[in-house]
């Protein structure tokens, strides 16, 4: 399968695509980027990926319009027909760096040209761990004050992902001040008595464009949710967790630091998201 890449205005092989050693993301850790779902073909919800991707260009004041931004949609769309992704499943990965400059940390001079790169890879769901669940461990949240912005910055979440594996779980679960606020790269669900929680959209959690998804699928569908905080106090007393995220959809935890969620078996609410996210994204049934 060709295996081309995109990287500043070229397709080019992907052992071919270089980055310089003076890249202010290889550096600093300073560019955004955005995971995308194509599904058949067909990106899944690429205007809100575009749109979160346009305010973390604005907030991190890179030059990139968003005229600019808006043209990674037909890029990725070649990006999939080149590599013949489009029968199956596949992610497609956006990211813009503050461009090539000497070691400095304010801002480059005027007119340095960001870097661009868009990928698109094969991707399996994980349908399999969806029957059964998945464990998670919950972990202080250590990250900064942005988490609303998708920046490469990941040290955090990588660590946090990576004491969750080294623990035989899924995910992380993250606990600022008391109250959960998403997991390493998901966003967080607890459900009491049928009613659903997940924590608000403030500066402390990426608002992740499948919780926007789901919250506006639960609504139509007469679930009742809140957006307010989950206290970790009130974690072992749920019915139910379950994460959301483009690498998972809706995926239940049936096991949280050792100890079962609720029955230990996947629970119906997130099974009825779970059906109508899949169907809104024309997904094909895994489980
Ligand atoms: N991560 N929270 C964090 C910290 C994330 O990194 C992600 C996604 C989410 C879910 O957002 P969305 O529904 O828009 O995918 C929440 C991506 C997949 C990643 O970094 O690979």
């Amino acid at each position: 399968m060709p295996d081309l890449v995109f990287l500043d205005g070229r397709y080019v092989p992907r052992r071919d695509a270089l980055v310089s050693i003076e890249d202010r993301a290889f550096l600093f850790g300073d560019g955004v980027y955005e995971v995308t779902r194509a599904v058949r073909g067909a990106l899944v919800e690429p205007e809100r990926h575009l749109r979160r991707l346009e305010r973390g260009l604005s907030a991190l004041a890179l030059p990139y319009s968003a005229a600019d931004a808006a043209g990674l949609i037909d890029v990725s769309y070649r990006l999939l027909a080149e590599c013949e992704l489009t029968g199956g499943e596949a992610l497609v990965y956006w990211q813009v760096t503050r461009g090539v400059a000497a070691r400095s940390h304010q801002f480059p001079a005027a007119g340095t040209t960001p870097t661009v790169y868009a990928s698109a890879s094969p991707f399996t769901p994980p349908h399999d761990r969806r029957g059964t669940g998945v464990s998670a461990i919950t972990l202080p949240d250590q990250r900064w004050a942005r988490c609303d912005l998708k920046t490469v910055n990941l040290l955090p979440n990588v660590l946090a992902k990576q004491a969750a594996v080294a623990a035989g779980a899924f995910e992380a679960i993250l606990v600022r001040d008391g109250a959960v606020t998403e997991g390493s790269t998901t966003n967080v669900w607890g459900v009491v008595d049928g009613v659903v929680w997940t924590a608000p959209r403030t500066n402390y959690i990426l608002p992740g464009v499948t919780r926007e998804v789901v919250l506006e699928l639960a609504r139509e569908r007469g679930v009742p949710v809140r957006e307010e905080p989950i206290f970790a106090a009130d974690l072992p007393r749920l019915d139910e967790i379950f994460l959301t995220g483009t690498t998972n959809d809706v995926m239940p935890v049936t096991t949280l630091d050792g100890a079962p969620v609720g029955t230990g078996r996947p629970g119906p609410v997130a099974a009825q998201l779970y059906a109508a996210l899949a169907e809104r994204i024309g997904m094909a049934r895994g489980d």
